[in-house]
């Protein structure tokens, strides 16, 4: 208590705390009550997963030693989403140093992938479901390689010493979490591949329902090798051999070789910081959706967002701001290491001052397009499409350090590939299928060899201008997460609501003329006053969904939120 009051200066203090506007009081979500915790806090998707993070750090673990746990344990209860065979991006935050790092684990496309891989001997891009349960799909895992280079420079405990709940789960059975369950039963070709039904399949012959008490001891023999090895244990050896021979099987096999898996790379960089308000916010630059958060927020800073929390004012500039936002995200993110993406030209004051000159009263006719910023190159209009599967978790541990994760195997159950116990990821769907657009421009986001797709993910990490903590948060969704990510901060940030309220507002992401949200979540009437704007809410499905999980540093302690649309929880001691 008294450690985290000294964390947050007298003015901030006032402010976090500080009652949110009558307006917001009378006009709040339904939501459960955030939680609060005086030491240190897990917020994941999955309970037993937050339980194994929450016995690392109260046995004098750091953050990076409770999100081995927290992903070893994802791997195996939430295997539609996360796992050794995926990548994932994470943001953290040093208490010590006030330094924010970008940990880059986003898998890598083989030597032998070429730009025309995703096309059809007809020259059009494949059918989705033939192309992510295909050879091709797989890119090298970078999860767990990344986790050992942030473990090894940040770690207090012995690696192979994070992995004791994983291994007793897989060993001795869980109970069946129910979205498990129902990604198992659904139509996703993921769930229909044959190891995905010999993996679900019960005895009796029914596919494994929510409760049953399942077991998957191959996934407990690999998760002892990778505590004995590191990432060695997947990257090398038999269980590389594996995964080489699984990918070249057909339909369509890939190229993956045992040279490619050796050679993977994770990679550690200062994140990128933006100043928003009276906070700095930090994401990791890109392939990651990062930055396509910060030109969201630096448009939103161009307005009076902040004095319309939860209105049809307030959203209908955050639909705006998202439209500009995936404009030029779509057109120019892709691997800066394969193609220049012009982050500081999209990032500068000057080129904001203008993208948020776009925004209208009220919006009618064409949506906007892509701006052209300092240092931009002529790129094709995208094609990307990101359907999937992934996660999100933050820890804060009890030296205050924090960890922002977003994990993910891309689409449900990946490629549908099983090795050791874990599916294989289909992430360089993540490419364009098409490397140029209709007129002949080559997309930012074609695909290379040794390339990494780009990623919507955006694990957030925000100080205050001292450089303390203030908050954290991240979204699984594809490529709505770029406006999941967003809407987490300016609900935390500007409407000043806890964190539990913030992740069940409605979400909303506005993209070309397309504006898909949840209508039932909003408060009276103002689904009726921005369609009286131009912004006609579209409801049902779509994308995928979000998986919100944030915590915030408040005087009274840390207080974190589950997105209630999905079936984590955050908690604490
Ligand atoms: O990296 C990306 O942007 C996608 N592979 C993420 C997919 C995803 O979030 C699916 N969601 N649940």
């Amino acid at each position: 208590m008294t450690r985290l009051n000294r964390l947050l200066p007298l003015s901030l203090a006032a402010l976090v705390l500080a009652a949110a506007p009558a307006t917001a009081r009378t006009t709040k979500p339904a939501a459960a009550a955030s939680t609060t915790s005086l030491h240190a806090m897990v917020a994941a998707a999955n309970p037993m997963a937050v339980d194994a993070g929450l016995k690392v750090l109260k046995a004098g673990g750091s953050a990076v030693d409770a999100a081995v746990a927290v992903q070893a344990v994802l791997g195996l209860v939430e295997p539609q989403s996360s796992g050794l065979g995926g990548g994932a991006f994470m943001t953290y935050y040093d208490a010590r140093t006030r330094k924010v790092t970008a940990y880059n684990g986003r898998e890598t496309a083989p030597a032998g992938a070429t730009p025309d891989m995703f096309l059809g001997s007809n020259g059009k891009p494949l059918p989705r479901p033939v192309a992510m349960t295909s050879g091709r799909s797989a890119g090298v895992p970078g999860a767990i390689a990344m986790l050992y280079l942030a473990q090894g420079q940040h770690g207090k405990l012995k690696w192979a010493d994070l992995f004791g709940d994983a291994e007793r789960l897989a060993d001795q059975g869980f109970p069946a979490p129910g979205r498990m369950a129902a990604a198992a039963s659904s139509n996703a070709a993921q769930a229909g591949t044959p190891d995905a039904v010999a993996y679900f399949t019960r005895p009796d012959g029914a596919k494994v329902q929510a409760g049953d008490l399942w077991k998957n001891p191959a996934y407990a023999v690999s998760i002892r090798k990778v505590a004995a090895e590191g990432p060695k244990a997947i990257l090398e050896g038999p269980i590389a051999e594996q995964i080489v021979a699984k990918l070249s099987q057909g339909p369509i096999p890939g190229t993956m070789t045992l040279k490619d898996l050796a050679s993977y790379k994770p990679k550690a960089t200062p994140a990128v910081c933006r100043p928003y308000r009276i906070y700095v916010v930090c994401t990791p630059p890109a392939p990651s959706g990062g930055p396509a958060v910060l030109e969201g927020l630096g448009i939103l800073e161009r307005t009076d967002i902040d004095k319309h929390p939860n209105d049809a004012q307030g959203w209908y500039l955050f639909s705006q701001a998202s439209r500009l936002t995936y404009a030029d995200r779509d057109r120019y993110y892709g691997d800066p290491d394969f193609v220049d993406v012009p982050m500081e030209g999209l990032l500068a004051k000057d080129y904001l001052d203008a993208r948020a000159k776009l925004i209208d009263p009220t919006t009618a006719g064409p949506p906007p397009k892509p701006g052209v910023p300092k240092g931009a190159a002529v790129r094709g209009a995208d094609q990307t499409r990101e359907p999937g599967g992934t996660t999100h978790f933050v820890i804060v541990d009890k030296d205050g350090n924090a960890v922002s994760m977003t994990t993910t195997v891309e689409s449900i159950f990946g490629d549908g590939r099983m090795v050791g116990g874990f599916f294989l990821n289909n992430q360089l769907t993540d490419f364009s299928f098409e490397p140029k657009d209709y007129e002949g421009v080559p997309a930012a986001n074609a695909v290379a060899a040794g390339k990494r797709p780009r990623s919507s993910m955006a694990p957030a990490i925000v100080l205050d201008r001292q450089g303390r903590l203030v908050a954290a948060v991240g979204s699984p969704g594809g490529p709505s997460i770029i406006a999941f990510v967003l809407k987490g901060l300016v609900g935390v940030l500007d409407w000043k609501l806890p964190m539990q309220e913030t992740l069940a507002l409605p979400n909303l992401i506005g993209i070309g003329n397309i504006y898909a949200s949840e209508p039932a979540r909003y408060p009276p009437g103002v689904v009726e006053q921005l369609a009286a704007k131009g912004v006609k809410l579209q409801g049902g499905p779509f994308g995928e969904g979000s998986g919100l999980h944030g915590v915030e540093v408040t005087p009274g302690g840390l207080r974190g939120g589950a997105d209630p649309r999905r079936e984590g929880v955050a908690k604490g001691y």
